[in-house]
Protein backbone atom coordinates (compact mmCIF):
# COMPACT_ATOMS: atom_id res chain seq x y z
CA UNK A 1 0.00 0.00 0.00
CA UNK A 2 1.00 3.74 -0.64
CA UNK A 3 2.23 5.98 2.02
CA UNK A 4 -0.49 8.22 0.98
CA UNK A 5 -3.35 5.64 1.33
CA UNK A 6 -1.82 4.34 4.52
CA UNK A 7 -1.49 7.67 5.85
CA UNK A 8 -4.97 8.38 4.49
CA UNK A 9 -7.24 5.23 6.35
CA UNK A 10 -4.98 5.78 9.41
CA UNK A 11 -6.56 9.10 9.87
CA UNK A 12 -9.64 7.79 10.41
CA UNK A 13 -9.04 6.04 13.07
CA UNK A 14 -9.59 7.82 16.83
CA UNK A 15 -7.05 4.64 18.49
CA UNK A 16 -4.84 2.04 17.41
CA UNK A 17 -5.47 -0.80 19.31
CA UNK A 18 -2.61 -3.54 18.28
CA UNK A 19 0.07 -2.56 15.78
CA UNK A 20 1.40 -4.38 12.70
CA UNK A 21 4.12 -6.06 15.10
CA UNK A 22 1.99 -7.16 17.69
CA UNK A 23 -0.03 -8.99 15.33
CA UNK A 24 2.83 -10.56 13.67
CA UNK A 25 4.28 -11.39 16.79
CA UNK A 26 0.84 -12.97 18.13
CA UNK A 27 0.15 -14.95 14.89
CA UNK A 28 3.45 -16.26 14.70
CA UNK A 29 3.12 -17.71 18.28
CA UNK A 30 0.00 -18.87 17.39
CA UNK A 31 1.10 -20.76 14.31
CA UNK A 32 4.18 -22.39 16.22
CA UNK A 33 1.25 -23.56 18.83
CA UNK A 34 -0.88 -24.97 16.15
CA UNK A 35 2.53 -26.79 14.95
CA UNK A 36 2.54 -28.37 17.65
CA UNK A 37 -0.52 -29.50 18.48
CA UNK A 38 -0.90 -30.78 15.10
CA UNK A 39 2.29 -32.52 14.31
CA UNK A 40 1.24 -35.52 12.23
CA UNK A 41 -2.22 -35.22 11.79
CA UNK A 42 -4.68 -34.50 8.89
CA UNK A 43 -5.50 -30.85 8.93
CA UNK A 44 -7.71 -28.48 7.18
CA UNK A 45 -7.98 -25.16 8.10
CA UNK A 46 -11.09 -22.74 7.07
CA UNK A 47 -11.46 -19.39 7.64
CA UNK A 48 -14.61 -17.71 7.16
CA UNK A 49 -14.53 -14.78 4.53
CA UNK A 50 -14.05 -12.30 4.14
CA UNK A 51 -13.05 -10.43 7.47
CA UNK A 52 -10.47 -14.15 8.50
CA UNK A 53 -8.41 -13.75 4.74
CA UNK A 54 -5.98 -11.58 6.16
CA UNK A 55 -5.55 -13.56 9.22
CA UNK A 56 -5.44 -17.33 7.22
CA UNK A 57 -3.19 -15.74 5.06
CA UNK A 58 -0.56 -14.86 7.87
CA UNK A 59 -1.40 -17.68 10.33
CA UNK A 60 -0.90 -20.38 7.51
CA UNK A 61 2.72 -19.09 6.82
CA UNK A 62 3.35 -19.87 10.82
CA UNK A 63 2.08 -23.41 10.69
CA UNK A 64 5.17 -25.75 9.35
CA UNK A 65 3.17 -28.45 8.85
CA UNK A 66 1.32 -29.90 5.74
CA UNK A 67 -2.11 -28.28 5.49
CA UNK A 68 -5.42 -28.31 3.29
CA UNK A 69 -7.41 -24.66 3.10
CA UNK A 70 -10.82 -24.06 2.42
CA UNK A 71 -13.13 -21.17 3.23
CA UNK A 72 -17.33 -20.60 4.08
CA UNK A 73 -18.72 -17.15 3.49
CA UNK A 74 -21.29 -16.16 5.85
CA UNK A 75 -22.52 -12.46 6.94
CA UNK A 76 -24.53 -11.30 10.38
CA UNK A 77 -23.30 -8.03 10.94
CA UNK A 78 -24.75 -5.02 9.06
CA UNK A 79 -23.16 -1.85 10.18
CA UNK A 80 -21.81 -1.63 13.43
CA UNK A 81 -24.27 -4.09 14.76
CA UNK A 82 -25.25 -7.91 14.71
CA UNK A 83 -28.98 -8.98 12.61
CA UNK A 84 -28.77 -11.95 15.31
CA UNK A 85 -29.28 -14.26 11.60
CA UNK A 86 -26.33 -15.81 10.06
CA UNK A 87 -26.48 -16.42 6.29
CA UNK A 88 -24.72 -18.92 4.38
CA UNK A 89 -23.56 -17.56 1.43
CA UNK A 90 -22.79 -20.85 -0.29
CA UNK A 91 -24.71 -24.55 -0.04
CA UNK A 92 -21.97 -26.50 -0.03
CA UNK A 93 -19.47 -27.50 2.91
CA UNK A 94 -16.12 -28.11 2.59
CA UNK A 95 -14.76 -31.71 2.36
CA UNK A 96 -13.84 -32.00 6.04
CA UNK A 97 -14.56 -36.24 6.46
CA UNK A 98 -11.90 -37.70 8.42
CA UNK A 99 -10.07 -34.49 9.16
CA UNK A 100 -8.90 -32.32 11.74
CA UNK A 101 -10.48 -28.49 11.41
CA UNK A 102 -9.19 -25.49 12.25
CA UNK A 103 -12.42 -23.19 12.00
CA UNK A 104 -10.86 -19.22 11.99
CA UNK A 105 -11.97 -15.83 12.35
CA UNK A 106 -11.55 -12.35 12.75
CA UNK A 107 -13.06 -12.05 15.25
CA UNK A 108 -15.56 -13.84 18.25
CA UNK A 109 -18.26 -11.38 19.42
CA UNK A 110 -21.64 -12.87 19.77
CA UNK A 111 -20.39 -16.07 19.02
CA UNK A 112 -23.67 -16.51 16.26
CA UNK A 113 -21.47 -17.32 13.56
CA UNK A 114 -18.79 -19.61 14.97
CA UNK A 115 -21.67 -21.60 16.50
CA UNK A 116 -23.22 -21.76 13.46
CA UNK A 117 -20.88 -23.22 11.32
CA UNK A 118 -19.25 -25.68 14.17
CA UNK A 119 -22.59 -26.68 14.62
CA UNK A 120 -23.47 -27.29 11.06
CA UNK A 121 -20.44 -29.19 10.32
CA UNK A 122 -20.67 -31.74 13.16
CA UNK A 123 -24.22 -32.17 11.84
CA UNK A 124 -23.68 -32.54 8.72
CA UNK A 125 -19.88 -33.41 7.99
CA UNK A 126 -17.51 -36.24 9.71
CA UNK A 127 -14.95 -34.32 10.66
CA UNK A 128 -12.15 -35.79 13.84
CA UNK A 129 -12.13 -32.56 15.16
CA UNK A 130 -13.28 -29.37 15.41
CA UNK A 131 -11.03 -26.09 16.95
CA UNK A 132 -11.76 -22.44 16.85
CA UNK A 133 -8.84 -19.70 15.97
CA UNK A 134 -9.58 -16.24 16.16
CA UNK A 135 -7.38 -12.89 16.10
CA UNK A 136 -9.93 -11.25 18.68
CA UNK A 137 -12.01 -11.92 21.42
CA UNK A 138 -14.75 -8.87 22.11
CA UNK A 139 -15.31 -9.08 26.07
CA UNK A 140 -19.17 -9.24 25.89
CA UNK A 141 -22.03 -11.95 26.90
CA UNK A 142 -22.19 -14.27 24.20
CA UNK A 143 -25.60 -15.28 22.99
CA UNK A 144 -23.88 -18.44 21.50
CA UNK A 145 -21.00 -20.21 23.85
CA UNK A 146 -18.24 -21.07 21.80
CA UNK A 147 -14.86 -21.96 23.22
CA UNK A 148 -12.26 -20.66 21.62
CA UNK A 149 -8.73 -22.60 21.20
CA UNK A 150 -6.82 -20.28 19.79
CA UNK A 151 -7.27 -16.38 20.49
CA UNK A 152 -5.03 -13.95 19.36
CA UNK A 153 -6.37 -11.26 21.77
CA UNK A 154 -8.85 -9.82 24.29
CA UNK A 155 -10.83 -6.63 22.96
CA UNK A 156 -13.41 -4.66 25.15
CA UNK A 157 -16.99 -4.65 23.91
CA UNK A 158 -16.25 -1.66 21.09
CA UNK A 159 -16.51 -2.02 17.35
CA UNK A 160 -12.71 -2.35 15.53
CA UNK A 161 -11.49 -2.30 12.33
CA UNK A 162 -8.70 -2.96 10.08
CA UNK A 163 -6.34 -6.31 9.50
CA UNK A 164 -9.80 -8.10 7.74
CA UNK A 165 -12.21 -6.53 10.07
CA UNK A 166 -14.49 -3.64 7.91
CA UNK A 167 -17.69 -1.11 8.46
CA UNK A 168 -19.76 -1.21 5.97
CA UNK A 169 -16.91 -3.57 3.79
CA UNK A 170 -14.12 -1.07 4.24
CA UNK A 171 -11.43 -0.79 6.25
CA UNK A 172 -10.26 -4.23 6.02
CA UNK A 173 -6.81 -3.22 4.07
CA UNK A 174 -5.89 -0.93 6.92
CA UNK A 175 -2.42 -3.40 8.27
CA UNK A 176 -3.47 -2.63 11.95
CA UNK A 177 -6.21 -2.97 14.30
CA UNK A 178 -8.19 0.40 15.64
CA UNK A 179 -11.45 2.32 16.46
CA UNK A 180 -13.13 4.48 13.58
CA UNK A 181 -13.60 8.19 14.95
CA UNK A 182 -17.23 9.10 15.55
CA UNK A 183 -17.41 11.30 12.43
CA UNK A 184 -16.87 8.24 10.39
CA UNK A 185 -19.62 6.36 11.31
CA UNK A 186 -22.91 6.71 10.16
CA UNK A 187 -25.62 6.89 13.15
P1 LIG B 1 -20.47 -12.97 15.99
O1 LIG B 1 -21.28 -13.89 15.12
O2 LIG B 1 -21.34 -11.90 16.64
O3 LIG B 1 -19.56 -13.64 16.98
O4 LIG B 1 -19.61 -12.04 15.07
C1 LIG B 1 -18.71 -12.47 14.25
C2 LIG B 1 -18.64 -11.60 13.01
O5 LIG B 1 -19.17 -10.27 13.22
C3 LIG B 1 -17.21 -11.41 12.67
O6 LIG B 1 -16.82 -12.38 11.75
C4 LIG B 1 -17.17 -10.03 12.07
O7 LIG B 1 -17.46 -10.13 10.69
C5 LIG B 1 -18.32 -9.28 12.68
N1 LIG B 1 -17.86 -8.39 13.79
C6 LIG B 1 -18.06 -8.54 15.10
N2 LIG B 1 -17.51 -7.54 15.81
C7 LIG B 1 -16.92 -6.73 14.91
C8 LIG B 1 -16.16 -5.51 15.02
O8 LIG B 1 -15.89 -4.96 16.10
N3 LIG B 1 -15.73 -4.98 13.85
C9 LIG B 1 -15.97 -5.53 12.63
N4 LIG B 1 -16.67 -6.68 12.49
C10 LIG B 1 -17.15 -7.26 13.61
MG1 LIG C 1 -16.67 -11.87 9.69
Amino acid sequence: MSDLLEQRLQQRLDRVLFSKEQIDQRIESMGAEITRDYSGQPLTVITILQGGALFMADLIREIHLPLKLDSVSVSSYEGTESTGRVNFHQSKLPDIDGRHVILLDDILDTGRTLSAISQRFAEECSPLSIKVAVLLSKQVDRAEHVDADYVGFEVGNEFVVGYGLDYNGEYRNIPLIGVLKDEYIQS
